[in-house]
């Protein structure tokens, strides 16, 4: 817990009125299909950040995250926000977002952040920070706001204010996320169902690839698709089937563009086929469609690099692995296994062997649980108790 509450007091004086917790999110299968219109399946995870945090008299904002102490604590005046160029540009975002929206802060607040989530490395630590930061608004305002209409803000924050083109997914899963359970959203309606992930174990292998252009990758990326659907006419990638993308995809010459669309379209119905596979506790199968996801982004949407492809392909061949692939927007990050539960104690020191005498680097492993979307902490969670004004 890293002492949040008491942390809070050392930095700013005073106790703080709440503490809430935001998770990260791995995704399952699905990936570069929610800007798309199409359909993804991700789960909230126990790692995430937390916050605590509390109003003040007057209409000053101050952010402190332990993640960065040497950027010290943050001032901010609500009638100047502005953009300051480091981390407390995503809460700064989201108050942006919110007013925007015309829900304007009353007044200012002191927010504190703690974090067990890897920066960068594709486990959505900024949408964990965005969703905290408007979950922990809302309660010290009393503000109207739905969880999916912070995932909707967080976007807009991330969108508007960061400039990374995101789609929706990772604040989505970030708010909306259930204990033992993938959340199947429709990117395009914000339509969504839970899908139990029964007794599987999930484990995350981390990289450590870190890709300085990923912002500008993902965005280009993004232009290669809006390209690719208006040759095509269609209203989104993901409203095609496999056959439709077959009889219109000779419209698009570039066969980068093609690729892409390809990638988009067979990795929607490999979403669908997923969460069936799922639901009808077919694990195995399952599993070969997250290792056919892999082998897409590598080849077709081209986003992946040789750690990732290695880490991937070493765990499908170990014992009791069901499926494996980079999970994120790639270009470094992490992967994602299934596997049977119990099978994590052999694959654990087995992967980071493996990519040790490849890369001679030891890579960070999760094991992480599906956890409920972002919430308010009661004091038994955090490490003290809560000043109550
Ligand atoms: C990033 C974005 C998401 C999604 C994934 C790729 O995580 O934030 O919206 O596009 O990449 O699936």
């Amino acid at each position: 817990m890293q002492h949040l509450m008491t942390g809070f007091e050392t930095v700013f004086h005073t106790p703080p009125e709440a503490a809430c917790f935001a998770p990260g999110r791995v995704n399952l299968i699905g990936e570069h299909t929610d800007y798309n219109g199409g359909h993804v399946l991700p789960c909230a995870i126990h790692l995430g950040i937390r916050c605590a945090a509390a109003r003040r008299q007057d209409r000053v904002l101050r952010f402190f995250s332990r993640s960065y102490p040497e950027t010290g604590v943050i001032s901010v005046s609500l009638d100047a926000l502005h953009t300051l160029n480091c981390w407390a540009d995503y809460p700064v975002g989201v108050i942006r977002s919110f007013e925007a929206f015309g829900y304007r802060l009353p007044g200012g607040a002191d927010l504190y952040f703690t974090s067990d989530l890897p920066d960068g490395a594709g486990l959505s630590s900024s949408a964990a920070l965005e969703t905290a930061t408007g979950v922990m608004l809302r309660y010290l305002f009393s503000l109207p706001l739905t969880q999916q209409e912070l995932a909707v803000l967080g976007q807009f924050a991330e969108n508007r204010f960061i400039g990374v083109n995101c789609g929706i997914m990772d604040q989505f899963a970030s708010a909306m996320g259930k204990s033992g359970h993938a959340l199947l959203l429709d990117a395009h309606t914000l339509s969504y169902q839970y899908a139990p992930l029964g007794d599987a174990a999930l484990v995350i292998v981390n990289s450590g690839v870190r890709h300085s252009l990923a912002a500008s990758a993902y965005n280009d990326r993004r232009r290669e698709c809006e390209s690719a659907r208006s040759l095509m006419k269609v209203p989104t990638l993901c409203s095609l089937t496999e056959e439709d993308f077959d009889s219109l995809s000779g419209r698009i010459t570039d066969g980068s563009c093609l690729r892409r669309a390809r990638h988009t379209v067979t990795e929607n119905s490999r979403t669908l086929a997923a969460v069936q596979a799922l639901t009808r506790g077919d694990k195995q199968a399952f599993g070969r469609l997250m290792n056919a996801s892999h082998a897409s982004l590598r080849d077709d949407f081209e986003v992946s690099c040789q750690e990732l492809d290695f880490l991937a392909e070493t765990a499908q061949g170990l014992a009791g692995v069901y499926g494996s692939r980079m999970t994120g927007g790639g270009f470094g990050g992490c992967t994602v296994s299934l596997m049977e539960r119990g099978a994590e104690q052999a694959f654990i020191p087995a992967i980071q062997e493996a990519y040790r005498q490849r890369f001679h680097v030891t890579p960070a492993v999760y094991s992480v649980t599906a956890c409920d979307g972002a919430k308010m902490l009661s004091p038994e969670h955090t490490d003290g108790a809560f000043s109550v004004t």
